[in-house]
């Protein structure tokens, strides 16, 4: 863990309460640093058209680039169990910043953190430069 994961993990915590799951009953926090510094939280955000349903790392790294950011370093996502991010989430993720840290919080058990990053998750990410 480094300087910083702390007040990240807190927020992630604290974002969780917000989650909207009433289907699932499954409550997913996440909250990232981008490379200025800055924090950004997310939630689960459940639909009664079950499909629509936007995961908490999706939520936090949207709210993100909305505010300009381009960069993420690191994530933590905080569930019941410590649940890893979806395949969805990862290559989502993927796209700013393939080697950002990722911290796999069980909201049972705070204090014991699984860190682990996105190039371990996902490897040979996809990309694509686009030609002008
Ligand atoms: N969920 C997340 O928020 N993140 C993940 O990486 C996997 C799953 C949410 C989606 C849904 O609201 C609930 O967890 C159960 O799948």
């Amino acid at each position: 863990m480094d300087p910083g994961d702390q007040q990240l993990i807190d927020a992630a915590l604290q974002a969780q309460k917000n989650a909207y799951a009433p289907y699932s009953k499954f409550s997913v926090g996440a909250a990232l640093r981008t490379a200025n510094g800055e924090v950004f939280s997310g939630v689960n955000v459940e639909n009664a058209s079950y499909g629509l349903t936007i995961c908490a790392e999706r939520s936090a790294a949207v709210a993100a680039v909305s505010a300009g950011a381009r960069q993420i370093e690191v994530v933590a996502i905080v569930s019941k169990g410590g649940a890893s991010p979806c395949g969805a989430c990862r290559q989502f993720l993927a796209e700013f910043g393939g080697g950002m840290r990722v911290l796999l919080v069980d909201s049972d058990q705070p204090n014991a953190v699984r860190e682990t990053t996105l190039d371990v998750l996902l490897p040979d990410q996809f990309s694509f430069k686009p030609t002008e």
